[in-house]
């Protein structure tokens, strides 16, 4: 660990990181970030950083800078553009809920990544957008209620595709991470668009195009022709719009035009991604934890045949593969005017970074950092008071902070209530071992009907 003095500070600005400090944490922090890609992950690069640990090496950095700089946030030595980094959870929980004024979540290079083809979403809206279709989104995602209001109608749509995926990794004797991906995007475009969507790929295969060029932000030029082909494509859906479907509850909800309603949707379907990511985590979490697993299967049996029941446990266990590999590593604000802290201040128009992988790994002040441990998920989504925020938190929290454990939940109980699932290579995967990145793509199960 670096234990040099820190620079003197400014009485006027918070801490300032030295020259190398800085770029230590570009090399350990920012650019793995970057390199595993923020929009669409690079799934060679995430074999790569688990294989070297490059998760563990971040949190390492982020430790090292509160121990030599404290605990306030540290401004980095950026030319040409003001940057800090949160180090407290303390100072997160302020960001959060100081967001979107004085902590803008529409930064300047989120706006430009997500302009390849999401341009008016509520992410990349400040000002009055932002109020209007934060208020769509979370119309459409009921973002208050545990259990959405047309769960009946999503749970059976998750079970038909789960259903399948079952029955194909049975043939098989494998659950893999391509077969269960291509099944579960039947179900997102079900729930997303409608059934009309289902196997509708030529939609998604443009979307994860523009992804993959909005991971380079500006340094990309715009593909304007395949972002309009994109979402002329996606409005063709919610101009007839399915009733059952979440675009048909976005159109019922939508009072303004300038909501836009189509430029909302491709975050649901890209968002499903990372979703899809931690649940095959959580079913590689309970075939190493058998003693939480068989919890898990006592609350589906308490359950019954409910249609979409809340399913508390099987959410934590979800809740908790989430803060063990985030899934939105860097949370981004940029301040719209200068702010005081309890050191400084710093200035208008400073892009702030929360690295949730520090705060859900700081074995420093959390001692279940690299254990499985749902009982930290019995009160809600946010840890606010441990700094854990899977689905952030405040006024900008992820608008589907319910309605993704529920869906996640309800795959998991159609998958659990099928088949047994043993995860191949299980030293992988174990109680003491909990790798820093864990990588999904090259995870598998031998499958096993259950008889009874
Ligand atoms: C595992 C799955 C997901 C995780 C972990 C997640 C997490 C997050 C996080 C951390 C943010 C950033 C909030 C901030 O800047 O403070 C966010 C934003 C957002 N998420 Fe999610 N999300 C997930 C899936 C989804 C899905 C499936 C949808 C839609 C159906 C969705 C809709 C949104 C929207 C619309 C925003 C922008 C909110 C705003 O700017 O006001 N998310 N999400």
């Amino acid at each position: 660990m670096n234990r040099t003095p820190a620079p003197p500070v400014s009485p006027h600005s918070v801490s300032q990181a030295s020259i190398l400090d800085t770029l230590a944490v570009l090399k350990d922090v920012v650019l793995p970030t970057l390199g595993k890609g923020p929009l669409i992950r690079r799934r060679k690069v995430v074999t790569v950083a688990e294989r070297v640990g490059l998760d563990a090496k971040a949190v390492k950095r982020m430790q090292a800078l509160r121990d030599k700089y404290g605990p306030g946030p540290l401004r980095l030595r950026i030319p040409f553009r003001s940057q800090a980094v949160i180090l407290s959870a303390e100072d997160a929980g302020m960001v959060l809920e100081g967001s979107p004024e004085p902590f803008a979540a529409a930064s300047l290079e989120k706006r430009s990544a997500l302009n390849h083809f999401q341009p008016d979403s509520v992410l990349a809206s400040h000002g009055h957008d932002r109020t209007i279709r934060r208020r769509l989104n979370e119309d459409t995602l009921d973002t208050g209620c545990p259990v959405h209001s047309m769960a009946d109608h999503f749970a059976a749509v998750i079970d038909e595709e789960m259903d399948r995926i079952c029955q194909a990794a049975l043939a098989s004797g494998t659950l893999d991470w391509d077969s269960f991906f291509i099944g579960w995007y039947r179900m997102v475009r079900r729930l997303v668009l409608g059934d009309a969507a289902r196997d509708d790929s030529e939609l998604t295969d443009l979307l994860e195009k523009l992804r993959y060029d909005a991971n380079l932000a500006f340094l990309k030029r715009k593909d304007r022709k395949t972002r309009e082909q994109f979402l002329t494509h996606l409005r063709r859906y919610v101009d007839a719009a399915d009733p059952n479907s979440l675009a048909g509850r976005m159109a019922k909800a939508c009072t303004d035009p300038n909501q836009q309603p189509h430029h909302q949707l491709p975050q649901y379907l890209f968002a499903f991604d990372p979703g899809a990511m931690a649940t095959f985590r959580t079913l590689a979490l309970l075939s190493a934890h058998p003693e939480v697993e068989k919890e898990v299967r006592h609350e589906l049996a308490e359950a019954g045949n409910a249609p979409a029941p809340r399913l508390d446990l099987v959410r934590a266990c979800y809740l908790d593969a989430l803060r063990l590999w985030p899934t939105t590593p860097a949370i981004l604000r940029e301040t719209t005017r200068d702010v005081a802290w309890a050191k400084g201040q710093l200035e208008a128009a400073t892009q702030i970074l929360i690295y949730t992988p520090f705060h859900h790994r700081d074995d420093q002040t959390l001692p279940q950092a690299h254990r499985f441990d749902p009982s930290l998920w019995k009160n809600g989504n946010a840890r606010a008071d441990l700094g854990l925020y899977p689905f952030s938190d405040g006024p900008v929290v992820c608008p589907a902070v319910n309605f993704v454990p529920m869906v996640t939940s309800l795959a998991l109980r159609s998958l659990l209530s099928r088949v047994r699932l043993n995860l191949n290579q299980p030293e992988r995967v174990t109680p003491g071992n909990l790798p820093a990145t864990l990588d999904n793509y090259t995870l598998s199960f031998t499958t096993e009907r259950l008889t009874s």
